[in-house]
């Protein structure tokens, strides 16, 4: 396994650190990507700790100018990991346009550029994607319009193009968390929300609901094992889920075909 490069986004901090480290602990060529190199402190002790080492190289996945120069420079790329993301907690009439665009462009369009990049070398090597995703990617969220409309789109996309890269000999499968205890939240910017107006009833008791579920969170090592299983896994399945509650929660989805289970269910997290 050690000539295989695979490439990772957002591996400044939690699934994506997991991930560089645990799959160096499975003999990959690591290039850990991060928007801004200064924070691979964390990665490299981690890294230093398991006895392994990996590639940082810098890659801001809203700048196809970095992505391109990033990707330019491997020869040879045999997985991609799309795990770069952000959450966003808000409402409609609470933001603006451009902060719902804000969202799509590291969610949605980050994991384009990166793929779209990557396409060429992972033909070459009949190699894979893998794309982190979210149960929100399924089942949309009270104020989680944006992200969830992000991941959405990361999961229409990513089922559309599966079958295409197919013909190639490239694998494409998209990964599901439900609750991961990183630094998502607090990277959210939960501190800086502008007021709610009519809707801060409804978003105290999403906050109460969302610290409720994150105290039984797996941990981003969790996720990074299954990473890791689907780079070695001859045929990756398309979509993984990466716990039972996350498999409970979007199953629920499958079988609502008048969105009634859904609306239940989230209805009651505003109330
Ligand atoms: N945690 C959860 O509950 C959860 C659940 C479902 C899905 N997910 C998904 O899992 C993935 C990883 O999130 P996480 O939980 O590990 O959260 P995290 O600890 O906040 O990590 C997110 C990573 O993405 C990076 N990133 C953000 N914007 C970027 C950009 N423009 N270019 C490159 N990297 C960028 C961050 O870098 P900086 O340090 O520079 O910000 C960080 O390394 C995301 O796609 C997220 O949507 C998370």
């Amino acid at each position: 396994m050690s000539n295989k490069t695979v490439l990772i986004t957002g591996t400044s901090s939690g699934i994506g650190l997991a991930t560089a480290v645990a799959a160096a602990r499975s003999g990959w060529h690591v290039v850990a990507t991060m928007r801004d190199t200064r924070k691979s402190g964390s990665l490299e002790a981690a890294a230093e700790d398991a006895g392994v080492s990996v590639d940082v190289h810098s890659l801001d996945v809203t700048d196809p100018v970095s992505v391109e120069a990033c990707l330019a420079g491997l020869g040879q790329l045999d997985a991609l990991v799309n795990n770069a993301g952000a959450g966003h907690v808000g409402t409609l009439e609470q933001e603006s346009v451009e902060d719902v665009r804000a969202v799509m462009e590291v969610n949605f369009f980050g994991v384009l550029h990166v793929t779209r990049a990557a396409l060429p070398l992972l033909r070459e090597s009949k190699g894979r994607v893998l794309t982190v995703t979210s149960v929100g990617g399924v089942v949309g969220q009270p104020f989680n319009e944006a992200y969830c409309a992000a991941k959405f789109a990361v999961e229409g996309f990513m089922e559309s193009l599966a079958p295409v890269a197919a013909t190639t000999g490239v694998s494409v499968s998209v990964i599901e968390p439900g609750a991961v205890a990183s630094e998502f939240v607090s990277n959210a910017g939960l501190g800086n929300m502008p007021d709610m107006g009519p809707y801060a009833p409804a978003l105290f008791a999403y906050l109460e609901r969302t610290r409720n579920a994150f105290a039984n969170a797996q941990t981003p090592m969790d996720v990074a094992q299954t990473l890791v299983d689907l780079l070695a896994a001859e045929q990756p399945a398309f979509r993984v889920l990466t716990s039972e509650s996350a498999c409970a929660f979007a199953g629920t989805k499958v079988k609502d075909l008048d969105g009634s289970a859904v609306q239940k269910l989230t209805r009651a997290w505003v109330s």
